[in-house]
């Protein structure tokens, strides 16, 4: 076990069917802490930044409109095993291939929407895109980690 950080994003979808909070008891349910929030609607170029990974795949497009469609709530969490455990609560990328039980599995569309995969949340996939993808949204004085 390692105390870990990660980060998550309740996707545009969610925030609009306002999962948001049950989603956010989810994750402290699991254990992990939100040691950094915020609200926000993501732009253009920031989506292509986020997911530059993704950019030469056929799906883009529509994920890129899907990311922009609405607010999203990004978060930075702290706890043993952080992105692993996000991810095991979070379910499979493919909501109707997600455990019972999981976010994407009780909150996410489970057809596609438009070409894309409207799957309810985003979780860094390692230590290393955890970091990253925190540094991409939070200044270094806007991570508040536990002190009680
Ligand atoms: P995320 O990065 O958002 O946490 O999702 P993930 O790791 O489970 O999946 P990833 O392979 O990184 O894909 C990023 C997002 O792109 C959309 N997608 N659509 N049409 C498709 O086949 C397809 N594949 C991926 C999903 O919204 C996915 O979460
Ligand atoms: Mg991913």
């Amino acid at each position: 076990m390692a105390l870990e950080r990660t980060l998550t994003i309740i996707k545009p979808d969610a925030v609009a069917s306002d999962f948001t909070g049950k989603i956010l008891a989810m994750i402290e349910d699991a254990g992990l802490h939100i040691i950094a929030a915020k609200m926000l609607h993501l732009s253009s170029q920031k989506t292509d930044e986020l997911y530059a990974e993704h950019k030469e795949r056929s799906f883009y497009p529509a994920l890129k409109e899907f990311m922009v469609s609405g607010p999203v709530m990004v978060l930075a969490l702290e706890g043993e095993d952080a992105v692993t455990t996000l991810r095991n609560i979070m379910g499979a990328t493919v909501p109707k291939e997600a455990e019972v039980g999981t976010i994407r599995n009780l909150y996410a569309e489970h057809e596609f929407v438009g070409g894309v995969l409207e799957n309810a949340i985003h979780g860094s996939d390692s230590v290393e895109s955890a970091k990253k993808e925190i540094d991409f949204f939070f200044k270094a004085d806007e991570i508040c980690p536990r002190t009680r």
